[in-house]
Order: C-alpha cells, then structure tokens, then sequence
C-alpha cells in the first residue's frame, strides 16, 4: 500500500516523532511505499480565512464554503492545499500521528481539516459518507495521551476516548474513508506530569512503540470501525425506522 503518515507535533524528536520512525521501519519491512507529511516541519497553516481567496465572489461577505468550491472549480487552490491534496490522492492509507491535546487533535491538524478537505472538491452533499471522494481508502489515528490507561476508562478523570476521537473519526467517515480503530498510546508524561518512575516509563515507551510496529505488520488485514451509510438513513438523515441499530422505535 502507498501509505501517508500525516504527523502533528511541534518537536521532530518527541515520542510521537518515534513512533513515526517506528512506523516507517515496520510498514517498509511489509514492502508499503512510506511518505511523511510533518506538518509544522512544512509550516503548514491552519488558519482558514480570507487571504487565501484574492479572487473572492463576493468581497463584502466572506463565506469559507463558497470560496472553497468556486476556488476548486476554477483550478486556483492555493498551492499548500493542492500540494496536499496530491499527497491524499496518492495514498491507500493515511496515519495522522498525534498527541491528544485538551481532548483532541492539536490545532494545526484541525486546521488542515478546515483548509485541505475542499467544500465542492473533495465532499458535497452528494458526495459524503459512503459516496465520499477518499471511498475504498483507509484512514486511522495514532495519538499519545499524557493520562494513563486506566483513567480513561469507565467513570475515569480522563474521559472516554471513544468519545474523544468521535469528531475526527466522523469527519474522516464523512470524506469517504474507511477509518482503522486508532493506535492508542496512554501515559507519555513526556515534560508534563509524572506518573511512574523514570526506568519503568522509558521500558513503557519501548512496548509500546513494539505494540505500534506489531499492528502495522497486519495492518493491511484490518477492519474499519463500523458506521452507517446511506442506504441506512430515511429521506431526512435519520437511521430507519426498522434499522437493526436502532434500541427505540
Ligand atoms: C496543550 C496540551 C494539551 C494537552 N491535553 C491533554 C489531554 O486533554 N489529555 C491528555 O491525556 N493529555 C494531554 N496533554 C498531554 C499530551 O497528550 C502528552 O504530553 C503527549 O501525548 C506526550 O507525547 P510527546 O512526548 O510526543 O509530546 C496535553 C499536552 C499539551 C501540551
């Protein structure tokens, strides 16, 4: 597979820098085609507004979705986005690698979301979900948590992972992808507050970056995580009436 590994981390050398390193040695080991895209590396900017748009519709009143399509349409993405559109086009499976920031993706990702997947490009209402443009790709989140394991489960402090990864798993769905269950890597205390003592936690970092290397031996094999589609949904959006998925009437 072409696989793109997408990372956001200020810091080359951190532990979500490592696991990019893991992750190339063992996808190349499986004979994948490996590519990184270090987002702060390239001083990619997140920050959708409307400098990005000189040849605007209409200059009084600045409207993202309207200037994305018109944009996309007229050939004239700005060059930041079209490079990483063709980096998307290439790949079979993307890897955003990240750490969990105040319960999601740090915000250089997020802004990449905003400005790359194009409104009238790359979805519209007609094509999303399960007729989105990314159909019949893989995408999957590898993130770093500073809390430990324990405490993102039931009735945990931390909160509930499924949960947190909800809006970037669903924005993934959405453009089409078929999204892998993440790689989740608990307890990096990195610089922050410290939970077990220093050799305990650096033979941590070991089997987890072994746990990561393991998973992408087979990573072609995988499932998706199950979401429903189209031919699920009423005429307005909802799930069926009769929907197997469906716990009320
Ligand atoms: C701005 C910021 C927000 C953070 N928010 C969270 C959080 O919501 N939950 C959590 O478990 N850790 C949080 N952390 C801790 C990071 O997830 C942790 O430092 C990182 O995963 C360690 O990986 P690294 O060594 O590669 O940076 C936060 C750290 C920073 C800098």
């Amino acid at each position: 597979m072409n696989i793109l590994i997408v990372l956001a981390h200020p810091e080359r050398k951190s532990f979500n820098g490592a696991l990019v390193d893991t992750a190339i040695e063992a996808l190349e080991e499986g004979n994948h085609q490996v590519r990184i895209n270090d987002l702060y590396a390239e001083k990619f900017d997140p920050v959708e507004n409307a400098s990005w748009y000189p040849d605007r519709t209409n200059t009084d009143f600045f409207s993202p979705l309207t200037e994305q399509a018109r944009q996309f349409k007229a050939n004239q993405l700005s060059p930041d986005v079209n490079r990483e559109i063709s980096k998307l086009n290439w790949a079979d499976l993307v890897i955003f690698q990240f750490p969990l920031w105040w319960h999601a993706q740090p915000a250089i990702l997020k802004g990449w979301f905003d400005r790359v997947f194009v409104y009238g490009g790359l979805y519209s209402g007609s094509m999303r979900y399960d007729r989105g443009y990314f159909k019949g790709k893989k995408a999957m989140c590898s993130i770093t948590t500073g809390s430990p394991e324990h405490t993102f489960t039931h009735f945990g402090r931390a909160g509930n992972i499924v949960e947190w990864l909800w809006p970037i798993h669903s924005s993934l769905n959405y453009v089409g992808y078929n999204v892998l269950p993440p790689n989740v890597s608990y307890g990096v205390q990195g610089g922050g507050i410290q939970y077990q003592e220093k050799a305990k936690f650096e033979a941590q970092l070991e089997t987890q970056k072994a746990t990561w290397a393991s998973r992408l031996s087979t990573i072609e094999q995988e499932e998706p995580i199950p979401f429903t589609g189209w031919s699920d949904w009423d005429d307005t959006g909802i799930l069926k009436h009769d929907h197997p998925m469906r716990w009320r009437p």
